[in-house]
C-alpha cells in the first residue's frame, strides 16, 4: 500500500497518485431537496420560496424552468439508489424538504407521506452501507416562513429549532451526520441582499446581516439542542456548510490587495465561521469596516447587528466538524467604495476579478477551475479553526447543455482537485475526514435552470422517464472509491 512520504525529503519525490487517501475516508456525493426531488406539490407538501420565486412569471431563473419535476426523485428515489450503488459511495449528503415534513414550517402539522419518503430513504441506504449525511436546510425554507418575515424574522430561528428537534427525534436514531443550514452566505448575499434568488428580497446593505444574524441563531439553538436532548442517546455528529472561494492579491507585493484578499474570505467564511468555531462573535474586520462605513453614510448605528453576551456563548463552539463547500478562487483587488450606496460588496471594499488563465467550466461562467485553491484554503481552516475534522460536503465543475458523457475535460479537474486533497493531507497535515461531489445527478442550477449539468449521472430532462447514465467521471470516480487511491491498485 502507498503511503505518505515520511520524511521533508521524501516530498521531493513524493506524488499523490501513489498515496492512499486515509483508511474510512468519506466518499460521497450530494444533492438538495429543491434541485432533484419534483413533487413540489405531492402528497401534501407545502409551498418553498423556490416554489414561489420559480413560479412567478419573470426572467429570473434560465427560460423560466422550475423544480416542478426536476430529477422526480420524490417517485424515482430507487434509480437514485442504484446510482448510489453503482458509484460505490460510503456517503450520501442530501436535504430534507422542510415544507414536505412541516407543509407551513412548524410542527403544528406533520406530513407523514414526507417522512415515510425520508425514513425509507434513509433505512435503504443504511441497508446499503451507504452512511447518510443529512443536512436540514438547503436553500429552501416553507413559504408560510417566509410570509412572516423569513430568515430577516426571530419567528424563523423559532421554527427552525423546533423542525431541527423534530428531525433529531424522528431520524435521528438512524442518522449520525447532520448538516443545519447549507451555505448560509449565499442564502445571506443572493437572497436577501441582491434578490437574485429566492425569495428575491433586495435589501442591499442590511438584508445580507439580518438574515446570517438569524441563520447563525437558528444553527446555533439547533446544535444546542441536539447536545441537550439527543447526542447522549444518538451519538452524532452536527455541523453547518460554509461555502467560500479561494482569495488570491491581485498584485500580490500590493498590501492594499493582500488585505483585501483576507477580506474577501472574512465577510464570506469567516463571517460564520468566527462566530461559530471561536468565539461567538463576528470577525473584528467586519465589525470594524461596517461600522465605520456605516456612520460615513449617516447610520446612527452599525448596520451589522450585534449579538447579546448570552447569544455569543450560545453560539461559540456549536459545530462538531468543518463542512466545507469550494467551487472556485477569485485575484482580489482593493477598492475603496465608501461612498456608494449601503451594500455588503462596498463594506468588503475588495473587487474579484478572475485570472485569465484559469479555464472556466462550460457550463457555469463563475466557476475557474482552481484546484490548487482547495488545498490553500483546507490549510486555511486548519490554522485558523483550530485543526478541525474537515468534509469537503460540495465540490464540482458544470458542464453546459448539451453534456457529452465522455467528459474527460472534467475529469482531469476532479483528479487534479484529488490530488491536492492528497497534498492537503500528507503534506499540510490536514484532517480531511470526506470529499461529497457536487453533484450526484445533474439537477434543477438553481437560476441556471438545466442548462448547467453538475451531474456524475447525467439526466434526460426531455425524456418523461428521466433516465440517468453515468458520465465518464462517474465510472473513474468509483474506481477511485473502489481502490481507495487515484490510481487503480495495479497503478
Ligand atoms: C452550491 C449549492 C448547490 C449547487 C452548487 C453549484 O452553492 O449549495 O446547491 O447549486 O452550488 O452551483
Amino acid at each position: 500500500m502507498a503511503l505518505a512520504p515520511s520524511t521533508t525529503a521524501d516530498y521531493c519525490n513524493w506524488d499523490p497518485d501513489d498515496a492512499s487517501f486515509p483508511e474510512e475516508f468519506a466518499w460521497g456525493a450530494s444533492t438538495a431537496a429543491y434541485q432533484i426531488e419534483g413533487g413540489w406539490n405531492a402528497d401534501g407538501k407545502g409551498p418553498s420560496v423556490w416554489d414561489t420565486f420559480t413560479h412567478r412569471a419573470g426572467e429570473r431563473v434560465f427560460e423560466n424552468q422550475t423544480g416542478d419535476v426536476a430529477c422526480s426523485s420524490y417517485a424515482l428515489w430507487e434509480e437514485d439508489l442504484k446510482c448510489i450503488k453503482q458509484l460505490g459511495l460510503t456517503h450520501y449528503r442530501f436535504s430534507l424538504s422542510w415544507s414536505r415534513l412541516l407543509p407551513d414550517g412548524t410542527t403544528g402539522f406533520i406530513n407523514q407521506k414526507g417522512v415515510d419518503y425520508y425514513n425509507n430513504m434513509i433505512d435503504s441506504l443504511l441497508a446499503n452501507s451507504v452512511t447518510p449525511m443529512v443536512t436540514l436546510y438547503h436553500f429552501d425554507l416553507p413559504q408560510c416562513l417566509e410570509d412572516q418575515g423569513g430568515w430577516r424574522s426571530s419567528v424563523t430561528v423559532e421554527a427552525f429549532e423546533a423542525y431541527a428537534q423534530f428531525c433529531f427525534k424522528t431520524f435521528g436514531d438512524r442518522v449520525k451526520l447532520w448538516i443545519t443550514i447549507n451555505e448560509p452566505y449565499v442564502v445571506a448575499e443572493l437572497g436577501y441582499e441582491k434578490g437574485t434568488m429566492a425569495p428575491g428580497v433586495k435589501e442591499p446593505g442590511t438584508g445580507a446581516y439580518l438574515s446570517a444574524h438569524n441563520m447563525i441563531k437558528a444553527h446555533a439553538a439547533a446544535w444546542q439542542t441536539y447536545d441537550k436532548e439527543f447526542r447522549k442517546r444518538q451519538g452524532g455528529l452536527v455541523s453547518i456548510a460554509l461555502n467560500s472561494d479561494w482569495a488570491e492579491p491581485l498584485h500580490p507585493n500590493s498590501p492594499d490587495d493582500q488585505e483585501a484578499a483576507k477580506r474577501h474570505i472574512g465577510f464570506c467564511l469567516d463571517w460564520f465561521a468566527t462566530p461559530i468555531f471561536l468565539n461567538g462573535d463576528y470577525p473584528d474586520i467586519m465589525k470594524s469596516k461596517i461600522s465605520a462605513i456605516s456612520k460615513k453614510q449617516g447610520y446612527p448605528s452599525s448596520r451589522l447587528p450585534e449579538f447579546t453576551e448570552e447569544e455569543k456563548m450560545a453560539i461559540r463552539g456549536t459545530a462538531d466538524f468543518f463542512a466545507v463547500n469550494y467551487y472556485t478562487a477569485r485575484k482580489i483587488k482593493h477598492q475603496d467604495y465608501a461612498c456608494c450606496q449601503p451594500s455588503t460588496t462596498g463594506d468588503k471594499e475588495a473587487e474579484q476579478v478572475t485570472d485569465p488563465s484559469w479555464p472556466v467550466a462550460t457550463g457555469s461562467s463563475w466557476l475557474a477551475v482552481v484546484p490548487w485553491g482547495l488545498r490553500h484554503l483546507l490549510k486555511y481552516i486548519k490554522d485558523t479553526y483550530n485543526h478541525p475534522i474537515i468534509y469537503i460536503t460540495e465540490n464540482g465543475f458544470s458542464q453546459s447543455d448539451p453534456a457529452p458523457l465522455d467528459d474527460s475535460q472534467r475529469w482531469e479537474y476532479f483528479r487534479l482537485t484529488l490530488q491536492e486533497i492528497l497534498k492537503a493531507i500528507y503534506i499540510d497535515n490536514v484532517q480531511v475526514k470526506g470529499y461529497f461531489v457536487w453533484s450526484l445527478l445533474d439537477n434543477f442550477e438553481w437560476t441556471c435552470g438545466y442548462s448547467s449539468r453538475f451531474g456524475l449521472f447525467h439526466v434526460d430532462f426531455e425524456n418523461a422517464a428521466l433516465p440517468r447514465v453515468p458520465y465518464k467521471s462517474a465510472i473513474e470516480y468509483a474506481k477511485v472509491i473502489a481502490n481507495n487511491r487515484l490510481m487503480d491498485s495495479q497503478g
